[in-house]
């Protein structure tokens, strides 16, 4: 076969070399813009599982690159005045211009034809090639030529950098982070040879802007770095190889992806061999997961492996290709989005991390911003270090009792005069089981269990604060007497019997009421024995199927407003120890607040200062109603993941308002406020938003949705994205999930009700030998 690969990067380079040792009857040629030793770029970095699948192909070149590395094991922070190190990260690093030259040797002696200092223009220059390999970097000419069947996703990100080198040698991997008068600066450090480290500079652009950086060229840039991180470099220079670039050598990263990796399936039709994308010019990866060059590398063995398993004649081009392509992509998306977690994280970390966290939570942060790096996983690459942090968190976190090292998940919380014993809430689930709205037994085994289970707060279902308030005739209320005392029993027992404390939700189901029980058609309207629905603006939930609500009157806020201090009364009266304000999936306060549902042209309506004012009114008289010991959340949509819907930087702002009336706690749920949603869902999958509100708007928050294990909870607690974590379908499954998770993860100190306490190191024992045998039990 003849190949050429345009752009001699790792992808060009390293295929080139494992396809004429595959075959040397290959006729293989890279063509490069560049001379051979004139390359961009300072140091790459590697992981250990990259080289091991490298050598499996081609013992030589891994052997050189093993040979030429820097290996590191410590992640470094260097931030206020502070320095903190964790181990047990592992990475190696090499030159970019060694890597490079040992790939072009190693070609040189295997028979690869190099071409330097050639600019190709198009795959037409190579007329007589049988496969045309596009490895021509980030803007690829190949792709954009092609870019209808490609069709290219180019995302640019708003962060600039600038990548630099030094001769101040750094032992670890480290991150240091400078304010400026204009904002927050970052870099990225780390050592690639004896005498050289890769140190990138980045900031937000408008910090950026902001000291006229777009104006300065790459020698006046790095007397700019220098001074801003003079204290690190204590006299060290940095350097630079992008003189020759013209204008600012500050970039922009982008974020590209193709639907289509090659084309040209029939010659005779094309005219032109196939071309296949590789490497940058199909995806890139931003350098916040340093994988770039690995994925460069996998993308070449990939493709050489589908000749190797093709055989001599690779009758089927087309076929091989696809597969290539469909192995390749999923490998490229799971590393991709967990780059783009950490790109965020350095996106947004002036604004929302470095002003409010303090370095340990901040070192916790960082390292965990992939959110592929877990609690347990801390644990398992430096135990000292978690275990110091765990004790320090549980210090800030309000326990002064101990020095003891313990999991954030089971550090009490305290808010108003309610300490909580532990960080998990039984979060709010409707069980439809209420009679003309009065509950009973069956709220009292199911909530009763559910106190017994570990839970520090047990978080009654949606109560509603009139009949015609209720989604289904099975919700409970709080709008009669005999209501508020069906709950006190239940309060009682729970205050008897457990260590929990108990909280009430009130809501009002405006649009979404009068319909069938959950199980029996979620949101599809009563057949008959319903009753007129009121909200923001008129609608119909499900459009075409839903009962139409009508815009509320003033005189109907007015008496929502009522009931709802009527049914916060008599939550007090019962006893309960917190009170939720449901603000959220698109009931009546939520019709208030998204611009979805909320269509009206008074004060009420319009801008989102006018959609909160109704909500906000409805809180301030519950507040004033409310004891003012005992503390108050309040649930919203913090994304309706509709266009045009309420957005994760609306909920800052809502949460702001709530905070200034008086909220201590933003419950931070999402969606169900129209039904053309496109929620993306994964596990912690609202936990961003969590963190969003919290660092943002400085208000406590509480985490929701898929967090399913301790290890979850514990990350989300540890790393300061929330203050408290609500689950809820994993109680339906476990009553007792605290207690099951604590003996998950071996931590003894909890408090199982009296009657059950010989469950106890039963279930630790059989949790400890899974543990011992390496698995889960
Ligand atoms: C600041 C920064 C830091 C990074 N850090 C890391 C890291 O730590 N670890 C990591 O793995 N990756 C890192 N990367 C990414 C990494 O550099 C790339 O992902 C990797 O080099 C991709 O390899 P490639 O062969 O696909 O493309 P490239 O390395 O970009 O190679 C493409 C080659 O094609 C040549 N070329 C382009 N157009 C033409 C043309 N028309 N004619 C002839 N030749 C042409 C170019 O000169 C170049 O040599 C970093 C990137 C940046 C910007
Ligand atoms: C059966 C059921 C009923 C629910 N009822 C309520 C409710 O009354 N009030 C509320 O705010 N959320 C309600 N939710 C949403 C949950 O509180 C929670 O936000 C959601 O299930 C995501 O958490 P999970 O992934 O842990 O289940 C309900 C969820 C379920 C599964």
């Amino acid at each position: 076969m003849r190949i050429v690969c345009i752009g001699g990067g790792p992808a060009g380079l390293t295929f080139a070399l494992l396809m004429k040792k595959l075959d040397p009857g290959h006729d293989v040629t890279v063509v490069e813009r560049n001379r051979p030793y004139d390359t961009f770029g300072w140091g790459v970095v590697f992981s250990d599982a990259t080289m091991a699948h490298l050598r499996r192909w081609d013992e030589e070149t891994a052997g050189a690159i093993e040979a030429a590395f820097a290996h590191w094991d410590d992640i470094v922070l260097e931030f206020k005045g502070r320095s903190i190190r964790s181990g047990g990260h592992g990475f190696v690093g090499i030159g970019r211009k060694r890597l490079l030259n040992i790939l072009q040797a190693r070609c040189e002696s295997l028979g690869v034809r190099l071409e330097f200092d050639r600019e190709v223009r198009g795959d037409a220059e190579f007329p007589d090639a049988d496969l045309i390999v596009a490895s021509d970097g980030v803007n690829s000419v190949v792709r954009q030529k092609y870019a209808d069947v490609f069709q290219p996703d180019i995302v640019t990100r708003p962060n600039r950098f600038i990548w630099l080198g030094t001769r101040k040698l750094y032992d670890a991997f480290t991150f240091v982070f400078e304010r400026t008068e204009h904002g927050w600066f970052q870099a990225h450090i780390y050592k690639f040879d004896a005498e050289t480290s890769t140190f990138i500079v980045e900031c937000p652009e408008h910090v950026w802007l902001a000291h006229r950086l777009d104006k300065l060229d790459a020698d006046a840039s790095v007397a700019f770095c220098e001074q801003v991180f003079a204290r690190h470099l204590q006299g060290a220079r940095l350097m630079t190889n992008a003189r020759h670039l013209r204008g600012s050598a500050w970039l922009a990263f982008q974020r590209i992806k193709c639907a289509q990796w090659w084309v040209g399936a029939d010659r005779r039709q094309s005219g032109h061999a196939p071309v296949v994308l590789m490497g940058d010019a199909v995806h890139t990866a931003h350098f916040a997961i340093g994988s770039g060059t690995k994925l460069a590398l996998e993308d070449a063995i990939e493709l050489a492996n589908q000749f190797k398993q093709a055989g001599d004649a690779p009758a089927d081009l087309p076929a091989l290709l696809d597969r290539y392509q469909a192995i390749r992509s999923v490998e490229v998306l799971r590393l991709q989005n967990a780059a783009w977690n950490a790109m965020e994280w350095f996106e947004v970390c002036g604004t929302r991390y470095c002003d409010p966290l303090e370095p340990e939570q901040f070192m916790y942060s960082l390292l965990t911003r992939s959110q592929r790096i877990s609690h347990e996983n801390l644990r398992l690459r430096d135990a000292g270090w978690l275990e110091g942090y765990e004790r320090w968190f549980a210090q800030h976190g309000g326990d002064t009792s101990t020095g003891v090292a313990t999991p954030p998940m089971f550090t009490p919380f305290r808010m108003r005069s309610v300490t909580l014993k532990n960080r998990v809430i039984v979060s709010p689930m409707a069980q439809y089981s209420a009679i003309d709205g009065v509950v009973g037994d069956y709220h009292l085994v199911h909530l009763g269990a559910r106190a017994m289970g570990g839970a520090a707060l047990v978080m009654c279902e949606m109560t509603c604060v009139s009949a015609d308030a209720r989604i289904t005739k099975g919700c409970p209320g709080l709008y009669t007497d005999a209501q508020g005392e069906a709950w006190a029993r239940i309060v009682d027992w729970v205050h008897t019997h457990s260590d929990a404390h108990i909280g009430m939700q009130l809501g009002h189901a405006g649009a979404k009421g009068a319909t069938h029980l959950g199980w029996e058609g979620i949101d599809q309207p009563l057949d008959s024995g319903g009753w007129p629905l009121i909200s923001a603006s008129a609608q119909q939930y499900l459009p075409g199927v839903s009962d139409w609500s009508r815009a509320m009157t003033r005189a109907d806020m007015d008496r929502v407003l009522h009931d709802f201090v009527a049914c916060t009364r008599r939550a007090a009266a019962a006893g309960f120890d917190w009170l939720e304000l449901h603000c959220a999936h698109g009931y009546l306060l939520s019709s208030f607040i998204s611009p979805l549902t909320n269509k009206r042209e008074d004060a009420y309506g319009g801008s989102l200062e006018n959609r909160l004012r109704y909500p906000l009114e409805v809180f301030a008289a519950v507040r004033a109603a409310w004891p003012q010991q005992l503390p108050m959340s309040v649930r919203i949509s913090t994304h309706d993941w509709v266009e045009g819907g309420i957005t994760p930087a609306d909920a800052v702002q809502i949460a702001r308002a709530f905070k200034a009336a008086g909220a201590d706690m933003i419950d931070c749920s999402s969606g169900q406020v129209s039904k053309d949603e496109k929620p993306v869902y994964g596990r912690m999958y609202q936990t961003p938003f969590a963190d969003r509100v919290r660092n943002e708007a400085g208000i406590a928050t509480i985490a929701v949705g898929a967090i399913s294990e301790a290890d979850h909870v514990n990350s989300i607690i540890a790393a300061g994205r929330a203050d408290l974590c609500a689950v809820a379908r994993p109680h339906l499954a476990n009553p007792a999930w605290t207690l099951t998770e604590a003996a998950r993860i071996g931590w003894k100190a909890v408090n199982w009700p009296a009657p059950y306490r010989s469950a106890k190191p039963q279930l630790e024992a059989i949790f400890e030998r899974g543990r011992a045998m390496g698995g889960q039990a």
